[in-house]
């Protein structure tokens, strides 16, 4: 059994120099994803989470949301549950799977996990917290670290507590999104109670929230002091949100992509769905995701018709070929207008 303390010590070695994490988002960080944003400078990934009682069916979906690269390392798995027990065992089976750490969702704002007391519901129960964490930081050899938000309520939060409680049960790393669980993804994360746990916390802080750009990031760094910026909502359709802040952290000067390279990055994006999940699956997991790498460009609805109606990728290729060069072509034309 490896001790709190070698464990403490791999979570260190991962998240100290770490730029940037992409987060765990359901339906959004499958293994695709998760490789085209490190291919991009996400330095550490996670799955979207998984139940614990999803896990412990050997429920076929629930093992494809944990299925990991190759190469694909240093990577997380989190499991929601409320089950000390369960959560317990899930780790165990998550483990041989090959991540680097465990995560324990004690944040996720929605009902369907809320009213069966996973995820957030957590921050409002903290014996049952506290009891979770050590079952499971007991059941794994791997680095168990926990994401929350800063409290059940946003008049009454318990982010001290929290942190206090997670470090005494074992966590290795914690990621703090800077909102209570009535606040979903209204109003602004609140930094200030991230640098608060940064200020407290003996383990890496993760800071979390409302980062969509590199100056994003540097003002989280430098506004909170923590160890690294975890990113969702701003890498959905934009894994150049990574190689963006991989040239701040260089000091390079940064080339935002334009429409022709986003289109070849897409095309990759489909490449590697299909050649993953066959044409099929691959098609469809990707289309989700086409009109977020377009947004708010023009006549973007009608491109998503056109590929909607297509089965073929060859054909769906040459759309956003297409669609790449009329734009191209167009903008300077408008700008002379
Ligand atoms: C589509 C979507 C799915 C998400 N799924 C998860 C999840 O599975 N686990 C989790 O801990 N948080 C999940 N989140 C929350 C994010 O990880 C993150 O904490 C939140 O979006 C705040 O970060 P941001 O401002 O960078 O988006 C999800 C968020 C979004 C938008």
């Amino acid at each position: 059994m490896t001790s709190l303390a070698a464990k403490r010590q791999r979570a260190r070695e991962i998240f100290s120099g770490a730029r940037a994490v992409l987060s765990p988002m359901a339906g959004v960080t499958d293994r695709v994803f998760r490789e085209l944003c490190r291919s991009f400078g996400a330095d550490v990934t996670y799955c979207e989470f998984v139940s614990a009682s999803g896990v412990l069916h050997g429920n076929p979906t629930t093992f494809d949301l944990m299925e990991l690269g190759e190469d694909e390392h240093p990577v997380g798995i989190q499991l929601f549950g409320a089950d000390p027990g369960l959560l317990a065992e899930a780790a165990r089976a998550a483990e041989k799977v090959g991540p680097d750490l465990i995560d324990l969702n004690f944040g996720c704002p929605v009902k369907k996990v809320v009213k069966r007391n996973g995820g957030s519901a957590l921050l409002a129960d903290l014996p049952l917290m506290r009891e979770i964490v050590e079952e499971v930081v007991q059941a794994v050899d791997l680095p168990v670290t926990a994401k929350i938000r800063i409290g059940w309520t946003y008049k009454q939060p318990n982010y001290m507590e929290v942190t206090q409680l997670l470090e005494e049960a074992g966590v290795c790393a914690i990621t703090v999104h800077g909102r209570s669980r009535d606040q979903f993804f209204t109003g602004q994360a609140n930094w200030q109670a991230i640098a608060e746990v940064v200020e407290a916390a003996r383990i890496p802080v993760i800071g979390n929230g409302d980062v969509f750009s590199a100056d994003d990031w540097l003002r989280m760094k430098e506004e909170t002091g923590c160890e690294t910026v975890m990113i969702a909502r701003g890498a959905i359709g934009n894994p150049f949100i990574f190689e963006e802040i991989a040239a701040r952290s260089e000091g390079r000067p940064y080339e935002p992509p334009d429409v022709a390279r986003i289109v070849e990055v897409m095309v990759e994006h489909l490449d590697r769905e299909i050649a993953l999940k066959g044409a099929h699956t691959g098609m469809m997991r990707m289309r989700k995701h086409f009109s977020h790498y377009l947004k708010g460009r023009p006549k973007v609805a009608e491109l998503r018709k056109r590929i909607y109606q297509e089965t073929d990728r060859d054909a769906v290729v040459a759309i956003l070929r297409e669609y790449a060069h009329e734009q191209t072509r167009r903008a300077p034309s408008e700008e002379e207008a």
